[in-house]
């Protein structure tokens, strides 16, 4: 049973929204535009707010979901963390696109919202404030990260420890293009108030 909820875990991680919403909802191949990233930002870059809330929450409950199968199918000794990153691990190479996926980002911040959802509203500040002073949603994505693995530094769980300094250097190894781009300053920064990010 363990085996078939992890699975699960990863089926469901698997699911591209972005690729989905922009392939029917638009007819455009995400992929083809933009970072070609199989995530919300690159879908709001590309697509537009609408599409890009839609993707990004969408992506953010696949990891609440998967972190919640333990319980939803009666299996609470398996640790809702370690389900989670098996659903990142789907998001991120997904059997339903070409094992070519996202970021890791947004499941990652679900699977923290289901295991301590203070915790999650603290990563969204400390994202949104620091993509208020940078302007890069990449570099703000890898500062919440880090600080995820500092906070939990001091909480004692052990698990959590583990598992979000796993995500975080996850997060920081698939945004290995990102960091190049904003050392040799092309990276995009996101405008402000505008319809769509550059
Ligand atoms: O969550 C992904 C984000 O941090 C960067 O996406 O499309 O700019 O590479 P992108």
């Amino acid at each position: 049973m363990i085996i078939v909820v992890l699975l699960l875990a990863y089926l469901l991680g698997s699911i591209p929204f972005a690729l989905i919403v922009g392939k029917l909802g638009y007819g455009i191949d995400i992929r083809e535009h933009g970072s070609g990233n199989l995530g919300g930002t690159n879908t709001f870059r590309v697509l537009g707010k609408k599409a890009g809330i839609i993707v990004t929450s969408a992506d953010i409950l696949k990891g609440t979901l998967a972190a919640s199968l333990p319980i939803l199918f009666g299996q609470e000794p398996l640790h809702p963390l370690l389900v989670g990153l098996a659903a990142v691990i789907g998001h991120t190479y997904p059997i339903f696109a070409k094992f070519k996926g996202g970021k890791a980002v947004a499941t990652s911040a679900g699977v923290l919202l289901f295991y301590d959802p203070i915790l999650f509203i603290s990563l969204i500040g400390v994202f949104f404030i620091t993509l208020y002073i940078s302007k890069y949603v990449s570099f703000s994505s890898m500062t919440a990260g880090v600080i995820g693995v500092i906070y939990s530094l001091f909480t004692g769980d052990v698990p959590l420890i583990i598992v979000i300094t796993l995500l975080a250097s996850f997060i920081i190894y698939r945004h290995r293009a990102n960091i190049k781009r904003i050392m040799n300053g092309t990276e995009p920064k996101i405008k402000w108030l505008s319809k769509k990010t550059s």
